[in-house]
């Protein structure tokens, strides 16, 4: 399952307590998550429609039957990564727990089979009666994990079990959920991605076919892991990426401007960007005509990565290398000549990877056997080097 700009349906019951999930829908974007909130009707008596769209900024629903064109109990159960059910009600409770299906949210639940966490919040009498005892056990046997509710003072006079947990230890249970590890708090983490162009005349330029994919996804794991993170973007989009620091480049030369610049107030240095090798030794302020584009003559760009060795502090840096033959000698001859900590090297023989979700590689390491990387997704090769990363940094 994709770690990157998860998404999480926020489902939340009619309980008093639906007023504390408006912090926590706040917190779990800071945290990364995308989040699209579905209310219960009854929900909508303590949290109102409007607030749940203003702090989303999206569109919010009860009933399947609003935009019916978009079949939204089918639509947003397909992309949702994890559900996040907070307040769980015994109503609610009961009802998911017989697989009923009246509201865009228990449809979404039946229509969905992603990791699911509820968080009860109730009257004691309510919480212990058997017959929710009963229905937190099937859904439990069913695959749900339903926290325990803390013990307090309840919404009257009444303590007992039932109260809604603190914020905090939701958000800390459903990372366990998630899989979402805080080891890079503290650490700052710069990310090169994308490929730079060379500009030849005002509208043509030397490029290549890296798409960013790879190093957005190292960037991601690395923010949803903590860390603070500067991404270098070369050629592609970056709007989506919230709590990320980007910088847009378009040459080699403005990277290397930028790495220069951030390069020592960093713990790692990712460099996943395909640098052209090569800029045309002259840029042409006029269109060039076509008559006289027979040859460009090049002139090699600097080594980027060759160039930051002598600042090197103590950071971890990693490199990457795309190659045709040979890979594993190419690319242990790049780990030394470059002096870096980690190369991961691919095959991209006819193309392979370019754009694509998945990748699949080698780790090469100083001292170390290399490691085979079968296919996985490219935010899973994220985590493993960032894992690398952190074992070097101690
Ligand atoms: N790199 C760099 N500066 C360059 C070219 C590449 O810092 N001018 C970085 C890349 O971001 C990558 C690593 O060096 O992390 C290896 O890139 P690659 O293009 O494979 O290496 P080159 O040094 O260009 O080697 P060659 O052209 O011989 O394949």
């Amino acid at each position: 399952m994709s770690l990157v700009g998860r998404e999480v349906v926020l489902g939340v019951g009619g309980g008093i307590a639906a007023y504390k999930s408006c912090e926590l829908l706040r917190r779990l974007q800071d945290r990364g998550y995308k989040v699209t909130v579905v209310p219960t009707p009854s929900s909508l008596n303590f949290v109102g429609k409007a607030t749940w769209e203003a702090l989303s900024g999206r569109p919010v629903n009860t009933q399947v039957w609003e935009n019916v064109h978009t079949v939204p109990h089918v639509k947003i159960a397909d992309t949702a990564d994890f559900f996040l059910i907070a307040p769980a009600t015994a109503d609610l409770i009961a009802r998911l727990a017989t697989g009923r299906a009246d509201d865009l949210l228990t449809n979404l639940v039946l229509a969905s089979d992603v990791p699911k966490m509820l968080v009860p919040a109730m009257h004691p009498s309510m919480w212990l009666d058997p017959a929710t005892v009963t229905n937190v056990q099937t859904l439990r046997d069913r695959g749900f994990i339903v926290m325990e509710p803390e013990v307090g003072r309840l919404t009257g006079n009444d303590i007992g079990p039932g109260r809604f947990p603190e914020v905090p230890r939701i958000i800390k249970s459903f990372d366990d959920v998630t899989g979402n590890i805080q080891d890079l708090v503290g650490r700052r983490v710069l990310v090169t991605a994308g490929g730079t162009r060379e500009a030849i005349d005002p509208v043509r330029f030397i490029g290549n076919k890296s798409s960013g994919k790879q190093g957005v996804a190292i960037a991601l794991a690395a923010r949803n892991r903590g860390a603070q993170v500067h991404l270098i973007a070369a050629n592609f989009e970056t709007s989506h990426l919230d709590g990320i620091e980007v910088s847009k480049v378009e040459s080699a030369a403005d990277m290397h401007a930028v790495l220069l610049e951030q390069f020592p107030q960093c713990d790692v240095l990712i460099m996943s960007a395909a640098v052209a090798d090569a800029k045309p030794k002259s840029l042409s302020l006029d269109k060039i005509k076509k008559a006289l584009l027979g040859s460009i003559e090049l002139e090699e760009n600097p080594d980027l990565l060759g160039s930051l060795m002598s600042i090197k502090k103590n950071q971890v840096v990693i490199g990457f290398a795309a190659e045709t033959k040979d890979h594993l000698q190419e690319a242990r001859r790049k780990l030394e000549a470059k002096g870096l900590d980690l190369i991961y090297v691919n095959d991209v023989s006819g193309g392979a990877i370019f754009g694509q979700e998945q990748t699949m590689g080698t780790i090469l390491l100083r001292n170390d056997a290399d490691i085979a990387v079968k296919e996985v997704s490219k935010d899973a090769l994220g985590n493993l080097l960032l894992d690398h990363a952190i074992r070097q940094l101690g």
